[in-house]
């Protein structure tokens, strides 16, 4: 999604906007812009790209000329959502008589109410955004007489919606502030210069003095100094972020992209994740969860939300809370949720599951189940998210950060730290025999070296993935906990190969979706040797028997299952809730290698963004 940088007090001001521009390139976008006071002339500089794929660099080539003298700047890379993604619609934002520059990444919900305003008042409107009626109601508020801080204070109480904001003044030139609303945005000091971003990743390689900021927090950066008032304007001292990760844990080492990184990162992920989630009597270990024991007991349901690959993640932890803790859990895909009103109370868990901490539809989720005054807690993949600040208590999975859009070990780490937290709500509610609890934790921590044998046979999953590069319709059938397998392998096959992949319980297939069955269709099954492995047989056999091509997912050295089907992805055995961490290994590298064999850009896919702080 958009990506927001700032600085001032550097004397080499337009490079490393660009170097940070780019480093937030990961995310998606589809232009980009700086805009920078020119002292001598007075006046602020803008230059903007649409130019598809090049725009940062566009901005750096000799067709863009930039003033000598600068001391601060603002930049931007835009995803588009209001208006199409054209030069003139890229940030950054000035008001009528350019004296002000802003770029927001967020949602501003009643832009047009306030536009219309604006233009009744004589304001002139440039682009399709909903942003740019921030530099006008900034404009406005200078006008009135308001200090620089206080007409940000007064645009943003006008604002509705979710924003991360910067803004630039020619009268101020050293000057930025910034301010957020339930989008992500950081500050940074070194001893010359402040900087902003709404990522880490953007300021990791210049400093780790590094800062949060609250929601209708502002801040104010001068050279080497921020000043933060909260909501009342009280000024506030500044919270600093924790910082775990190094840059060279962000780079590809060595590998062809950093999709296949990520995927033979897989053990590590797990390892981390599970260290110390038990102790040395094999007993759940969640100090770190800021609710007790106690308070966990008294839950009577649980709730997981989430998106996308954690959506996955999350409909395998319904299934092993149900069997572990036997409390009723459902997953629920938080874009939904937040709008069917639900009923929960103090009594209901609410876990929402997210990468990144970020993704707005979930963010919203966990804001409606606090409205409602269920528990809620945060597992997310980034410390300090803005999700794990607004929970009642966080989960991390320690998975590294991960660059390529298609998730894969924070998927695994989800799966991992969910099914060991089923396993301790278990615990404490008094409902897992500690015999089943011992199996199940020995099971858990056995998945990364699992994976790792799984891995170990990733050219066989290429392969077979190669010979079926030109696919056009992929079933994934799967039952119980071969389901949110069965997802995960389509979404990652569609995400990545764009090949229309469904996936379905393989029971449901006689109920309609059957009569799609013809030659030339490919079936995905995940077969291996779970309590439904029958069933899922004689629906395998329902497929065979109408032409479908059958690629099953079995264990090793099954050679019954290999005998019924066309083709084979090979995986260790498991204990079946543990089955969706080793299961979905070979289906990434599957996805990845009709990908790749169809020339498309595993960690970019098209039209897809790593985080989608949009709603
Ligand atoms: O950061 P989150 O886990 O909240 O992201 C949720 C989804 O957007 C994400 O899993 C998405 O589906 C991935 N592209 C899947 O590979």
């Amino acid at each position: 999604m958009c990506g927001i940088v700032g600085l001032t007090g550097s004397n080499d001001t337009l490079n490393q906007l660009r170097t940070a521009l780019a480093a937030l390139e990961y995310r998606g976008y589809d232009s980009a812009g700086i805009a920078v006071v020119d002292r001598a002339k007075g006046r602020i500089i803008r230059h903007r790209s649409a130019l598809r794929g090049a725009a940062i660099a566009d901005l750096g080539s000799e067709r863009m000329i930039w003033p000598g003298d600068v001391s601060a700047g603002i930049a931007h890379t835009r995803w588009a959502t209001h208006g199409a993604p054209t030069h003139d619609n890229a940030h950054p934002h000035v008001d009528c008589r350019r004296e002000v520059a802003i770029v927001h990444n967020g949602i501003i919900e009643n832009h047009r109410e306030l536009s219309t305003r604006l233009v009744a008042a004589g304001h002139v409107m440039s682009s399709e955004t909903d942003s740019e009626v921030i530099a006008h109601l900034i404009e406005e508020a200078l006008a009135s007489g308001l200090s620089t801080r206080h007409s940000v204070r007064a645009a943003i109480a006008q604002l509705r919606g979710d924003f991360a904001l910067s803004v630039l003044f020619l009268h101020d030139p050293e000057l930025l502030i910034a301010a957020r609303r339930t989008s992500p945005l950081i500050v940074g000091l070194t001893e010359h210069t402040a900087y902003l971003a709404s990522d880490i990743a953007a300021l990791l390689p210049i400093t780790r003095e590094l800062y949060a900021l609250e929601d209708d927090e502002i801040v104010e950066l001068r050279p080497g100094t921020i000043l933060i008032t909260d909501a009342g304007d009280q000024v506030i001292t500044p919270r600093p972020l924790e910082v775990t990760w190094d840059v060279t844990a962000a780079q590809k080492d060595g590998y062809a992209d950093f999709m296949s990184k990520e995927i033979f990162e897989q053990p590590r992920a797990l390892r981390e994740t599970l260290l110390g989630r038990f102790d040395g009597s094999l007993r759940p270990d969640f100090e770190e969860l800021s609710i007790d024991a106690t308070a966990l007991a008294l839950v009577n349901r649980v709730i997981y939300l989430a998106c996308g690959s954690s959506y996955h993640a999350a409909l395998s932890a319904a299934l092993a809370t149900e069997q572990f803790a036997r409390i009723p859990a459902s997953a629920e895909v938080a874009s939904e949720f937040r709008y069917r009103e639900a009923v929960l109370d103090q009594l209901t868990l609410v876990v929402v599951v997210s990468q990144s901490g970020e993704t707005v539809d979930t963010l919203h989720a966990l804001r409606e189940a606090k409205r409602h005054g269920a528990r809620v807690i945060a597992l997310t993949n980034v410390v300090d998210s803005v999700m794990t600040r607004e929970a009642d208590g966080a989960l991390y999975t320690h998975a590294g950060p991960e660059i390529g859009v298609a998730s894969t070990k924070c998927h695994l780490a989800q799966i991992a730290l969910l099914e060991a937290f089923a396993l301790h709500l278990g615990w404490v509610r008094g409902e897992v025999e500690e015999e089943l609890l011992r199996e199940g934790a020995i099971h858990l921590l056995a998945t990364p070296d699992l994976v790792e044998r799984a891995l170990g046979s990733a050219e066989r999953f290429l392969d077979v993935g190669r010979r079926f590069h030109e696919v056009d319709d992929v079933y994934f059938l799967g039952r119980r906990v071969g389901y949110p397998i069965a997802l995960e392998g389509a979404l990652k096959l569609k995400e990545l190969a764009y090949v229309r992949a469904e996936a379905y319980p393989a029971g449901e297939m006689k109920h309609g979706p059957i009569s799609l069955i013809e030659p030339g269709v490919v079936v995905v099954v995940v077969a291996t040797r779970t309590s439904l492995w029958e069933k899922v047989m004689a629906n395998v056999e329902e497929m065979r028997a109408r032409g479908a091509t059958v690629v099953a997912v079995i264990e090793e050295g099954d050679h019954e299952t290999a005998a019924l089907v066309d083709a084979t992805l090979e995986v260790p055995g498991t204990m079946e809730f543990c089955s969706p961490i080793v299961d979905v290994v070979p289906l990434q590298l599957f996805a990845y290698a009709v990908a790749s064999a169809r020339g498309n850009d595993v960690d970019r896919p098209r039209n897809l963004a790593k985080v989608v702080t949009v709603e």
